[in-house]
């Protein structure tokens, strides 16, 4: 029984990477996606979240029976989450309301309590998510773990996530696009991979609406906007985003970015989050400026079971104006109806 895994936390990382064939067939570069839903928490940030624990632990700063904090659009959470289970810690994971009810419901479901805040205000406003998850550290052997300024995160995936890329790719691609958020992935992965693959080129790609593009193009913090997309972007600049690390940016919209992620399961067979389908769109509309054809390596951040209410419902994505109500029957309905009715096709 030794070569079995000891427990769940062994068996994150080492995702694979994939090539896509159709969605980008009018481009001559090649795009390859890492899947990081197939980590057991369903996201990149089982990595990080259980390295940000296991960091606190090894400082002393998570005692026995503690209780762990942290503001998180849900992925993060999960990380937690499973650590908590295995190590024995209650967990408070506090959240924007725009976020997928899945996400909600999943924390829950490992047993950690869940506080929804409001999305539309300041992140220095006492009712932010933010703030409440700080505001909360008071409870007694209690740790917020802060994903935003916790260097631990881009920390993870330096030590992580970049070798496992360059030892699955021995750095033979040209450019590594990613989205941003706390900008602890795309900083540590570019870190690494940088100091191994001086010529690598590394695409953050954000969406309309945050505030990350502007500052790194003119140094101005514009005033944020909403948006639908959920985990990227942000309405401050997070202490984890290294912009010694990112060369450029691509910026992108929700709708486009939500019509990408169906298209790449329709097409591709890959059931994503819309930052995938973003980050994937991050990358053509890079690839299509290209002068020599690169092979491209896009990371896809979670699995889209957590938003089958939102993108991948028809109804939300023709109540949010993304695509038209067709109640048309398709050839195939129409002969489904005629042979259920008895009737000759
Ligand atoms: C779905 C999703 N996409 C993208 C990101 C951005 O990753 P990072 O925070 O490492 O920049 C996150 C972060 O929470 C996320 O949850």
């Amino acid at each position: 029984m030794e070569k079995f895994n000891k427990n769940i936390i062994d068996i994150i990382g080492n995702t694979p990477i994939v090539k896509l064939n159709k969605i980008c067939n009018n481009i001559k570069s090649k795009l390859y996606v890492k899947l990081e839903y197939l980590n057991p928490g369903g996201s990149i940030k089982d990595r990080m979240g259980v390295y940000i624990c296991k960091r606190a632990q090894e400082k002393g700063e998570i005692k026995p029976g503690g209780i762990i904090i942290e503001s998180t659009s849900g992925n993060t959470g999960v990380g937690i989450a499973i650590f908590s289970a295995i190590n024995g810690y209650k967990c408070i994971f506090v959240m924007a309301d725009k976020q997928s009810k899945e996400k909600i419901n999943n924390l829950r479901a490992y047993g950690a309590k869940v506080i929804v805040c409001p999305t539309n205000v300041e992140p220095e406003d006492p009712k932010s998510y933010y703030s409440v998850a700080a505001k909360l550290a008071k409870l007694p052997n209690s740790i917020y773990l802060d994903q935003y300024s916790n260097l631990d995160n881009s920390e993870c995936h330096y030590k992580q996530t970049g070798p496992e890329i360059f030892k699955q790719t021995e750095g033979k691609f040209d450019t590594l696009v990613a989205s941003i958020g706390t900008g602890g992935t795309i900083s540590g992965c570019s870190k690494y991979l940088k100091s191994k693959m001086p010529k690598l080129k590394t695409i953050a790609v954000d969406c309309e609406g945050s505030i990350i593009t502007d500052y790194f193009k003119s140094k101005k913090m514009i005033k944020a906007k909403s948006y639908l997309l959920e985990g990227i972007g942000e309405d401050f600049i997070p202490k984890n985003i290294n912009f010694k690390y990112i060369d450029d940016f691509e910026m992108v919209n929700d709708k486009d970015s939500f019509l990408m992620t169906r298209k790449m399961l329709r097409k591709e067979g890959i059931y994503a989050g819309g930052s995938c389908g973003a980050t994937v769109l991050g990358a053509i509309n890079y690839a299509k400026k290209l002068k020599k054809p690169e092979k491209i390596l896009i990371i896809l951040p979670d699995s889209g079971n957590r938003y089958a209410s939102k993108l991948y419902n028809d109804n939300w994505m023709i109540d949010n104006g993304f695509i038209k109500k067709n109640n048309k029957k398709d050839s195939l309905d129409i002969q489904i109806d005629k042979i259920l009715n008895n009737e000759k096709i």
